[in-house]
C-alpha cells in the first residue's frame, strides 16, 4: 500500500525504516519527518502525515512484540530458586 505517493513510500518502507531506526536507538524521534529521512525521502506536501503517523505506530507496536518474544525476561527476585 502506497502511504506517501510524493515519495512513493510504501508501509513496508516505512515499516523497515522503523525497524532500522528502532534497532539502532532505544528511543529514536519516530516523526515522519525521521522515517522519511531514514529512507533518503524528504516530505513535500505532507498530505501523506495523517496515514504516515498511524503507520508508524503499527510498525513500532509490530517492533515491540517482536523483542518481547525472543528477548528472555529475567526472572524477578521472588521467583528466582536460592
Ligand atoms: S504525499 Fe507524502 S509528502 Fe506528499
Amino acid at each position: 500500500m502506497i502511504v506517501c505517493h510524493c515519495n512513493r513510500l510504501t508501509a513496508n518502507d516505512i515499516g523497515d525504516a522503523v525497524e532500522c531506526l528502532k534497532s539502532n536507538c532505544a528511543n529514536p524521534d519516530l516523526c515522519p519527518d525521521n522515517v522519511y529521512g531514514e529512507l533518503g525521502a524528504c516530505p513535500r506536501c505532507c498530505n501523506c502525515f495523517p496515514l504516515a503517523e498511524a503507520t508508524i505506530r503499527e510498525a513500532e507496536l509490530r517492533f515491540i512484540s517482536k523483542s518481547q518474544l525472543t528477548s528472555p525476561t529475567p526472572l524477578s527476585a521472588e521467583n528466582r530458586i536460592s
